[in-house]
């Protein structure tokens, strides 16, 4: 075994990691009270609640994007397409968060569906709003989320940590008790994953009834091919959470877009250009950088 190297700088290492611990704590203080007031203003001012709402209620990983999919189909009759499930059915936890989330909300046509992972004492559904309320078992949603955050991170994380956290912050209880007694207020509809999987053609009846869409017999095929686990698979680009395209980009728009030299200097006004013009050339005279050195 390689000896272990001594323990260079103790004083110095621990005012650092208290410095370090105080400044994080204090970080998660702030953090905490932005979001709350970011969710405050999205909920009492921004979000101007209109009768015709639907909101989709979920613990993550319950189904969530299955059932976003299942009312937007529902409503377009099968016929619904966008570019990303986002546009028709937004997440409004993350609109609050967003410089543009009060456009985005108003300029949704109605009825509006709204996505939100919030407890019900924070989301404070209006009286008038319907709500579909989805629950999954909390072993498929742990494992669920577990999955999701390996996508999200981009790498395998270590499960066993994982689910130690997930049971340590209970929050999967947390959720289900602040919605549970609440599943049969008349304008809510639980729906459970479980029954999704087990018969979807009954449930997307009793969710068309629900909302007043009545399934018509002859939509019946499309509305559970859209809605079926194949073409979702199909068209995973479209629920991908790491694609968060909440407006419809231009055509042939990607990460690998255009590239070339001078697209940039096109695109700005004259205004632009010579603002730029002044700081970069402020920099090229201090660092003696010649015309095209970039
Ligand atoms: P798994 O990770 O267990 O596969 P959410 O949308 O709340 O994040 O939930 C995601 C879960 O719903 C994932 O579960 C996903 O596979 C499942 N799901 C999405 N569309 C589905 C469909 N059409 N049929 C069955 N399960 C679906």
């Amino acid at each position: 075994m390689a000896p272990r190297p001594p323990t260079s700088r103790p004083v110095l290492r621990a005012v650092l990691n208290a410095a370090v611990a105080f400044f994080l704590m204090q970080r998660g203080l702030l953090l905490l009270l932005l979001d709350t007031f970011r969710w405050l203003r999205l909920r009492y001012v921004w979000l101007k609640p209109r009768p015709t709402d639907i909101y989709i209620s979920t613990f993550p990983k319950a189904g969530t994007t299955w059932m976003q999919q299942i009312v937007y189909q529902l409503l377009t009759r099968g016929r619904g397409e966008y570019e990303h499930i986002l546009q028709v059915a937004p997440f409004v936890d993350m609109l609050a968060l967003m410089p543009n989330g009060e456009r985005l909300l108003d300029g949704l046509a109605e009825p509006r569906i709204l996505k939100t992972h919030l407890r019900y004492g924070a989301l404070r559904p209006p009286r008038n709003s319907r709500i579909i309320y989805v629950t999954r078992a909390a072993a498929d949603s742990i494992l669920s989320r577990f999955h999701h955050n390996c996508l999200m991170h981009g790498s395998q994380l270590d499960f066993d940590g994982f689910f130690r956290e997930q049971v340590g912050n209970n929050e999967w209880a947390k959720h289900l008790a602040s919605w549970w007694p609440h599943r049969n207020d008349p304008n809510v509809l639980h729906i459970r994953y479980a029954d999704l999987i087990a018969d979807r053609e009954t449930c997307l009846r009793r969710i068309g009834a629900f909302l007043g869409i009545p399934v018509a017999d002859e939509d019946l095929p499309l509305l559970m091919e859209k809605t079926g686990f194949e073409h979702m698979k199909q068209n995973d680009f479209r629920f991908d959470p790491r694609l968060t395209i909440y407006e419809p980009l231009a055509p042939g728009r990607g990460f690998v877009f255009k590239g070339g030299v001078g697209r940039g200097k096109q695109a700005l006004k004259p205004e632009q250009q010579a603002r730029l013009d002044a700081r970069v050339n402020t920099v090229r005279q201090k660092l003696g950088i010649t015309d095209d050195a970039f």
